[in-house]
C-alpha cells in the first residue's frame, strides 16, 4: 500500500482523477514532500546541534539524560514553529512511546528497514497527511549510544540507559543501517 503512495506513483495514482483535480491534488501533495523536507531538515538539524553541544560538555553519559528530558521538548517547539506534529519512530525504539502506531507504519518502517524504500514518503490515506524520511546511522558518533554494547558503548553509558531506558531496543546498530523514521504529520488544512 505505502509503496502504491510513495513518491511518484502518487502521480500515477492521481491521474485517474479528473484533470481539474488532478493537478490540484498533484501541487497538494508536492506542497506536502516539499514541507515535509523543510520539517524534517530543520528538526535534524536542531537535534544534532543540541547533541553535539551535550557530547562536548559531558559525553555520552551526560547526553544521555539530556536527551531523555529534552528530546521530547525539542520535537514539541518545533512542531509549534511549524504547525504539524513532528515525531520520531523506530521499530527498534529506545523511547518506549517513539514505535511504530499502526501496522501500516510497522511495514513502511521494515521495508525502510530492509531497503525495499529509500527515500521520503508521504501517505495520505487516512486523513491527515504524514510525511517520512528515513534515519540512518550516518556517523560514528551515533555508535557511542546506538551500537555494540561493550565496544562502541561504554559500559557507564549502558548504565545510563539501563537507568533511563530499561525497555530500550536501539542498540547494536551498525554504520548505515536504518535507525528510525522522522514523522511529520500535518493538520488536514494543511495550507
Ligand atoms: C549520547 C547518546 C546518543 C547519541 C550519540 C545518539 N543518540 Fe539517538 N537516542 C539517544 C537517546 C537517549 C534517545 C531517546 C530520546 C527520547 O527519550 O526521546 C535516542 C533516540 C533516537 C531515535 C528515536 C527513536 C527511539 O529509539 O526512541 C533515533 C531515530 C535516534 N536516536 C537516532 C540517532 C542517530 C542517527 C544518531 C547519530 C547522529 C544518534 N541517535 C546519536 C541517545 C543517543
Amino acid at each position: 500500500m505505502f509503496r502504491l503512495l510513495s513518491g511518484g506513483l502518487i502521480a500515477l495514482l492521481l491521474t485517474a482523477c479528473s484533470s481539474g483535480q488532478q493537478s490540484e491534488n498533484q501541487d497538494q501533495v508536492d506542497q506536502w514532500y516539499s514541507q515535509g523536507d523543510v520539517v524534517a531538515t530543520a528538526a535534524q538539524s536542531q537535534l544534532l546541534t543540541k547533541v553535539k553541544t551535550a557530547l562536548e560538555t559531558g559525553g555520552p553519559d551526560y547526553t544521555i539524560p539530556f536527551c531523555h528530558t529534552n528530546a521530547g521538548p525539542i520535537m514539541d517547539s518545533l512542531s509549534q514553529v511549524f504547525k504539524c506534529t513532528i515525531e520520531r519512530i523506530s521499530d527498534r525504539n529506545r523511547n518506549p512511546d517513539q514505535h511504530p502506531k499502526s501496522e501500516e507504519e510497522a511495514a513502511l518502517m521494515l521495508a525502510y528497514v530492509n531497503r525495499q524504500v529509500v527515500g521520503d514518503t508521504v501517505l495520505s490515506n487516512s486523513g491527515a497527511p504524514v510525511f517520512y524520511r528515513p534515519i540512518v546511522i550516518g556517523l560514528e558518533t551515533c555508535l557511542k549510544c546506538h551500537g555494540q554494547p561493550g565496544t562502541d558503548i561504554a559500559e557507564s553509558t549502558m548504565g545510563k540507559l539501563r537507568e533511563l531506558y530499561p525497555q530500550d531496543k536501539a542498540t547494536g546498530y551498525q554504520m548505515h543501517d536504518v535507525r528510525g523514521l522522522w514523522k511529520v504529520t500535518f493538520p488536514e488544512d494543511y495550507e
